[in-house]
């Protein structure tokens, strides 16, 4: 088993280091946030993660995870240290890489000789080659090791992966590092770091060009009259298309998908080629903002001004309380800014965001609506009392941009329903 140190306790970095320890590993988890590694020593989560809380307890429980404020004291004895900060996006579209490189100065005098240091950041092609020179350290090895877990269910996706990749040109630093998902059980790839850090990427932008085709898809469906749910069934069964990752929605955001599909356009326009299917995806995600407000205005008979819209869901996606390049809050400012008084709901969105006070409940935000915005396919949503929602409505009407309700027992009620391509 090994001593692991754990750079950055968000999304990623907590998930590692309590997945590391729960697989036997001794880990060390740094964070600058003083606030975050308090509450984590005492055992509490800061993020709505499945799973997440109870591997930490195990880990703090069994002393085979701790937890400190700063990079530097995470790293002394470590025989890995796991880069897993932020890699936001900067003013040219290109990844930021100021956190990294103020990672790695942490780090570079107090590693041990022999240590790996291993990228789990999303970072650009060459990233590791920068680590390195950061670093300036002949005895330590630098790795890719990208992640591809999904926020609502990292745990899971972390300890039953599709797949490891390893991008390192030291072959003995790649067999170590694949070492440490012993009890993992999934395919391993090592290849050299350009092609992993673009295996991330590609992967990310191949995933949001689903969602975007099958957006576009269900404007098509809505033009000539077909249900895209069918639709997408009936393609899904040819293995070589899938079911995965193709239900239309609001568009895809979050703090991934957005900034890596802009960023490998820079990367791809850097190394002179445009990318403009990538761009296309780009530009669908954010028309699908703008058809989805649409809907919400027609639905209210063409204007917004002075409309009581009640919204649920404000999360990117649901099982999550990550509202970072929410689709649902880019829609909620397109409505305000057409004059909609929106009164907003979502399970896991306590405080105010996107100049929205979330209501403690579902049904307070109905009150005198005169339409119903479906942002986030929380399951909750589906079992809520729609006879009580309509008597609340000032006129039932709901634009369900996540497919999510269901349709005849709203008609039923007496509601005027429009989804996403059906
Ligand atoms: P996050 O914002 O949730 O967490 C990053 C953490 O790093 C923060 O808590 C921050 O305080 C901390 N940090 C910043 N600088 C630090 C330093 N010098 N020392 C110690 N801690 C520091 O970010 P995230 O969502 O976990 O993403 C991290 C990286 O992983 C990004 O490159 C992202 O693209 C990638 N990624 C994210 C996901 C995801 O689902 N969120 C999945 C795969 C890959
Ligand atoms: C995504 C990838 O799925 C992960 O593999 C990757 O590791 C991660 O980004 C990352 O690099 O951070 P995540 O951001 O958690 O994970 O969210 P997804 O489940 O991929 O959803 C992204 C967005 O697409 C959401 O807004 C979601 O609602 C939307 N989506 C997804 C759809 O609209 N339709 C779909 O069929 C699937």
């Amino acid at each position: 088993m090994a001593e692991i140190a754990v750079i950055g306790a968000g999304y990623v970095g907590l998930t590692t280091a309590a997945c590391f320890s729960h697989l036997g590993h001794d880990v060390i988890c740094a964070d600058i946030d003083e606030a975050r590694i308090a509450q984590l020593v005492r055992g509490e989560v800061p993020i709505v993660e499945a799973g997440l809380e109870a591997l930490v307890r195990e880990g703090l429980e069994g002393g085979r995870l701790r937890f400190v404020v700063g990079a530097a004291n995470a790293a002394p004895s470590a025989e890995f240290a796991y880069l897993c900060v932020p890699t936001p996006q900067g003013d040219d579209g290109a990844a930021d890489l100021a956190y990294i490189e103020a990672a790695a100065r942490e780090i570079g005098p107090v590693l041990p000789s022999e240590a790996v240091v291993v990228n789990k950041s999303t970072v650009p092609v060459g990233s590791t080659r920068v680590v390195e020179r950061v670093l300036g350290r002949d005895d330590v090895v630098v790795v890719s090791n990208p992640e591809f877990l999904r926020e609502g269910s990292a745990v899971h996706d972390f300890l039953n992966p599709d797949r490891i990749v390893i991008g390192s040109d030291d072959q003995s630093a790649a067999v170590r590092v694949a070492s440490l998902y012993i009890g993992v059980t999934a395919p391993i790839i090592v290849t050299d770091p350009p092609s992993a850090e673009t295996i991330k990427y590609a992967s990310n932008a191949f995933l949001a060009a689903k969602v975007s085709f099958v957006n576009a898809l269900a404007a098509v469906c809505d033009a000539v009259g077909a249900d895209v749910k069918d639709v997408v069934l009936g393609m899904g069964y040819d293995t070589r298309i899938g079911h995965e990752f193709l239900k239309p929605g609001p568009g895809f955001g979050g703090s991934c998908l957005p900034k890596d599909t802009r960023a490998l356009v820079h990367i791809a326009d850097s190394a002179g080629y445009s990318f403009d299917l990538l761009r296309g995806v780009i530009t669908v995600n954010e028309d699908q903002f703008h058809r989805v407000a649409a809907k919400v205005r027609e639905m209210a008979g063409g204007s917004l001004e002075g409309v009581r819209v009640a919204v649920w869901g404000l999360t990117f996606k649901a099982r999550t309380d990550d509202t970072r390049e929410s689709p649902a809050l880019r829609i909620v400012s397109l409505l305000a800014e057409q004059g909609a008084e929106v009164q907003a709901y979502d399970p896991a969105v306590k405080g105010p965001i996107g100049g929205v006070v979330p209501a403690n409940d579902p049904y307070s935000v109905c009150d005198g609506a005169q339409v119903l915005a479906v942002l986030t396919e929380w399951d909750d949503f589906r079992w809520l009392d729609f006879d009580k929602v309509a008597g609340l409505m000032e006129t039932p009407r709901v634009v369900d941009a996540r497919n999510l309700l269901d349709r005849p027992a709203l008609e039923r009620r007496g509601f005027r329903y429009v989804g996403i391509g059906r």
